[in-house]
Parts: C-alpha cells; structure tokens; sequence
C-alpha cells in the first residue's frame, strides 16, 4: 500500500499534513539529525520518504551521502527533488534490500510499519553489521509508555495535537485506523530489541509517545581486545 493510501491523503501534501499528524514533528528530526556524527560519509535512511530528515542529515553532516531505501517509488521521486545529488535511492523493503556499509542509518516514523519483533530483531542485528565501529542507529516514532494508564494520556496527547487541524471523530478514526496497521513498540522493549542486536541505545528525546532514540555501535571491532584487558 502507497504512503499516500496508508494516510489517506494525496502525496503532494505530505509534508505538509504530516505536521498536523505528528506532534514535535520537526523537532524530532532537528534532534536526530543531531545525533548523526557531523564526519559521517555515508548516511542510509529506511522509509526515507519525502527526504525531511535526510535533508537535515545532510546539512548535519557536509561530507556525507545519503542512500535512501523505500517501498514507495513516488516518495523517492519526491525525496529526489529535495535531495539532489548527494542522494541515492533503492525502492525496496528495508527489511530485505542489502544495506550498504555506513556511519549512521536513520529512519523516521517507518520502523512502526515492522510487523512483529523478530523481524525488527533482525534488521537491527543487519543495521549493527552494515555500522562502521562508532556508527550510530537514529529511530524516531511514537513508543508509548508500557504502562496502560500512562500510555493512555501518552494517547490523549496525541489526539488534542490532532485536534487543533481535524474534528473529534476525524481524530479518532485516525489514530483507529493507524493503529489497526501500524505497530507501535513500548520504548523499553524497543531498547531491548537496540541492545540485543549489539547496539547501545539511549533516549535522546522523550515527550508523551513519541521518542528519538540512538543505538551506538561500539567502537572496538567486536573479536578485537583492548590493549591492558
Ligand atoms: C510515515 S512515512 C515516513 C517518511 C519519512 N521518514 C518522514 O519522517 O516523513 C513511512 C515511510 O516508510 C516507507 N516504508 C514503510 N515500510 C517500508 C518497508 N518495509 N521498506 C521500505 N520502506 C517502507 C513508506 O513507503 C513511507 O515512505
């Protein structure tokens, strides 16, 4: 199913709408953008979409490329436009396209679309192996509380930030329908699945459901021992 589908909009207003969806939306991709290392050479970003958060990648990061992976061959076409030529592409699923060898892999708002936990157990153990030593993994998206009465004001937030653009019952049959496809994991499970792959997360944003989290990759090649150990 197209993104454009999934939302329910048309693609030329993504961008746009987006916003009105996602609260802290810029904000989220300021902070992860900011969690890219400024010396990164090659950036790869899963559900890429329109290109948001690559383009502040690549302002983060002045020597780097972007390889942007998709699904979705009409937001490549859209990442395209806004991204130039320090920007490839590949449509495919992340969850089965070769991921080259880079210093960050980003992905926003795409990894909810993971069915179950052991296929992201496996992207994130094939993310730790495409990651240079030092190599991070930024995910935004919305990681509500495991607590039911916490994650339920976590949802509440959610709907006032969908109320300021939309009706009560267009906001509710929002979030109806998106919860019906896409999986939203608790933020510790989702820093369990990070660290059982090898990486070592943390929170870098946190505000009601919605979290920025980056996963490191240790600097010492794994099998190598560290002189005086
Ligand atoms: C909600 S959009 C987010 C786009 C963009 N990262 C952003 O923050 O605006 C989710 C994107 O992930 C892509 N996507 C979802 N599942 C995918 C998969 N398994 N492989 C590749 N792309 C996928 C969709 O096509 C879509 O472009």
């Amino acid at each position: 199913m197209s993104v454009a589908t999934h939302l329910g909009i048309r693609l030329s207003e993504y961008d746009a709408r987006i916003r009105t969806f996602i609260p802290f939306y810029e904000e989220m991709l300021d902070v992860a953008a900011d969690a890219v290392p400024s010396r990164a050479r090659r950036i790869v970003d899963l559900g890429i979409g329109t290109g948001a958060l690559a383009a502040r990648c690549l302002a983060r990061a002045p020597r780097a490329a972007v390889v942007g992976i998709d699904a979705d061959a009409d937001m490549l076409a859209a990442a395209a436009r806004r991204l130039g030529s320090r920007a490839a592409f590949v449509v495919d699923s992340f969850l089965q396209a070769p991921l080259p060898s880079c210093d960050a892999v980003v992905a926003s708002f795409a990894l909810h679309h993971v069915r179950t936990r052991n296929a992201k157990r496996r992207l994130y153990r094939r993310i730790h192996s495409a990651l240079r030593p030092g190599g991070v993994l930024v995910v935004v998206d919305c990681q509500p509380s495991r607590d039911s009465q916490v994650a339920a004001r976590e949802r509440d937030a959610w709907t006032a930030h969908l109320r300021r653009a939309y009706s009560a019952r267009q906001a509710r049959g929002f979030l109806r329908a998106w919860a019906a496809e896409d999986v939203y994991v608790p933020l510790e499970a989702e820093m369990d699945l990070m660290a059982g792959s090898g990486l070592d997360p943390k929170v870098v944003w946190r505000r009601d459901a919605f979290a920025v989290l980056a996963g490191r990759r240790s600097r010492v090649a794994q099998g190598s021992r560290v002189a005086g150990t």
